[in-house]
This record gives structure tokens, sequence and C-alpha cells, in this order.
């Protein structure tokens, strides 16, 4: 009996659930627009109402992508950001893991021009 076609089905069906695993509930795109858009923007140009209310920056200019790291940027999605009087800003993002959350990093890095 050959291995490979006796594993290959199972190789796949674990990698396809791992992939799944990193992406937010609903998929990336679908978590985004209904998560976090209405304050960045669905191109992550925070050109949105709430946006420019609260102060979001437009993650599309390069020099904004500098003024944080990805740790930072995990920290901020993790634990949401607060103002100077300590009221958030942005609330921690739910029902995203640590796998999840890096994937969240990485769509946002994805809108440098
Ligand atoms: C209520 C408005 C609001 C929502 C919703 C929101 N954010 Fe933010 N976010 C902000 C503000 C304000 C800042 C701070 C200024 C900035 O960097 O844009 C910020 C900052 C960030 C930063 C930069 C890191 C830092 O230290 O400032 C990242 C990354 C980020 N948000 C990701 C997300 C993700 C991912 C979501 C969805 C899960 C989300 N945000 C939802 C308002 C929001």
């Amino acid at each position: 009996m050959n291995k490979t076609i006796l594993f290959g089905p199972a190789v796949i069906v674990i990698r396809v659930a791992a992939f799944a695993a990193a992406e937010p509930p609903g998929g990336i795109s679908q978590y985004w627009e209904k998560t976090c858009a209405s304050c960045h923007g669905m191109e992550g140009k925070a050109d949105t109402k709430a946006g420019r209310k609260i102060g979001a920056i437009d993650f599309t200019d390069p020099k904004n992508q500098e003024k944080f790291t990805d740790e930072q940027m995990f920290k901020a999605i993790k634990e949401g950001v607060k103002d100077k009087k300590g009221k958030f800003t942005m609330k921690p993002a739910e029902n995203v893991n640590d796998e999840q959350i890096k994937s969240l990093v990485a769509r946002v890095r994805a809108f440098k021009r």
C-alpha cells in the first residue's frame, strides 16, 4: 500500500485547519470590515467619520507604519489603545487568539503603499 495515498488527505486537512485558525472569525477581510474598518477604514486610511474624530492614523502612509513595531501593534490589538486619561480610544479586539492577532498585524502592514 502506498503511504502517500493513505496520508496525503490527512495532511491537507491539518494544513487547512492550521491556516483557518490563524484567521479571525469569518476570515480576515470580514473581521476587519466588521471590527476595525469603522475607525481605520476599509483600506486602512482612517478616512471615516469615527476615524477622524478619534484620531486614527493613515496606515497607508509609510511614515505612520514606522511609528510602531509589530510587537507594539500586537499589544495595541490585544490590549487596546488608551488616551492620556486612560480611556479606551480603541478597545481590545474580541474573539481572537494570539495567532489571529498576528494575522491582523500583517493585514495592517499590508496597507502600506
Ligand atoms: C473605535 C475606533 C477604533 C477601532 C474600532 C479600532 N481601532 Fe485601531 N486604533 C484606533 C486609534 C484611535 C488608534 C491610535 C492612533 C492610531 O495609531 O491610529 C489605533 C491604533 C491601532 C494600531 C496601531 C498601533 C498603536 O500602538 O497605536 C493598530 C495596529 C490597530 N489600531 C489595529 C486595529 C485593529 C486590527 C482593529 C480591529 C480589530 C482596530 N484597530 C479597531 C482606533 C480604533
